[in-house]
């Protein structure tokens, strides 16, 4: 990881325009380095989907962007104003160079179809040069990236465990080698070991392919274990912005205190493990605790 920026998001608000006006995100001003795993945590409610959705240009209204900017620095050296795409551009840069794993996603493949047809589609819109049999070389190479395997390509979603749809998912997402994956509660509702072994996954690819990651959640005891920094979100704002390691040995946020202190594995006798004093995770420590809090509703949004 370097401290070069890949995303740099300035004095970003975002309001509901409804009575009375809800003002999810409020001057939110970050960066994401190039190939690291940035955490977003904050309780439910505190604006991390919004900020995603308002960064992606994918809100709706009554949602109003009412300031700020998001610039990209592309890998080829130009900066990318998102403010300035018009909707098809917009639509190729979330494919191309910074995609999206939804809250909820793996309800969102299309059940008639199989999953390498809409692993195939999307080289098909945005790679039509390719072959078919190119095409398909690919979709099989994605199942493998992801641990689901290419003997997968023709099974239909329901064929599927909840853990394996998400993972197609994330194929999906990485289909085009984006600089950038933001990836909101990709895991929450699976169990905890496949959420571990899928957050494993995501870690091997970000040092494999270099891509940098935006990982919301309000599961901070995950995040703590896989993120290089966190930023903590409360009512639209983010209080702090800080290395995993400062933010959970040298809080200097009230809220993330106790946040923090929200977690009983953080703060028991166990909280040690979740990450060793020279900042490295270790596993197989009962650090999940909070990811019992996602509601089913939350799940199939
Ligand atoms: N369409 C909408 N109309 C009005 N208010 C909305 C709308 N969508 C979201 N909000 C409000 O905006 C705020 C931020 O919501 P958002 O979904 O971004 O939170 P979140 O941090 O992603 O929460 P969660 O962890 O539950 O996913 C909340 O107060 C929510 O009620
Ligand atoms: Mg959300």
């Amino acid at each position: 990881m370097t401290h070069e920026p890949l995303l740099t998001v300035s004095d970003f608000s975002v309001v509901y325009d409804v009575e009375p006006p809800v003002e999810a995100v409020r001057n939110v001003s970050l960066t994401v380095r190039r190939g690291e795993i940035l955490g977003l945590a904050g309780e439910s409610g505190c604006g991390k989907t919004t900020l995603a959705y308002g960064v992606q240009r994918l809100l709706q209204p009554p949602a109003v962007i009412t300031s700020g900017s998001a610039v990209f620095h592309d890998e080829s050296g130009t900066d990318v104003d998102l403010n300035t795409l018009d909707a098809h551009q917009m639509r190729a840069f979330r494919w191309a160079k910074a995609s999206m794993v939804f809250q909820g996603a793996m309800n969102a493949l299309n059940p008639v179809l199989n999953v390498g047809r809409q692993l195939a589609d999307v080289f098909s819109t945005h790679r039509p040069q390719m072959t078919r049999k190119q095409r398909t070389e690919e979709c099989a190479g994605l199942l493998d990236l992801v641990g689901v395997g290419r003997d997968r390509l023709r099974s239909y979603p329901h064929e599927l465990s909840g853990g394996m749809r998400q993972r197609v998912m994330i194929a999906m997402a990485l289909a085009l080698k984006p600089q950038l994956m933001i990836m909101d509660e990709p895991t929450t509702a699976l169990d905890v070991l496949v959420q571990r072994e899928i957050l494993e996954q995501i870690s091997d690819l970000r040092s494999q392919l270099g891509f940098s990651v935006v990982f919301i959640t309000h599961d901070l005891p995950l995040l703590l274990e896989i993120s290089d920094r966190i930023a903590v979100m409360r009512e639209g704002r983010i209080v702090e912005l800080d290395t995993a390691e400062n933010i959970y040995h040298r809080p200097q946020h009230e809220y993330t205190r106790r946040l923090l202190g929200s977690f009983p594995s953080l703060t028991g006798a166990r909280g040690g493990f979740v990450r060793g004093s020279d900042g490295t995770s270790e596993q197989g420590t009962g650090t999940t605790g909070g990811t019992g809090a996602v509601t089913a509703g939350e799940a199939a949004r």
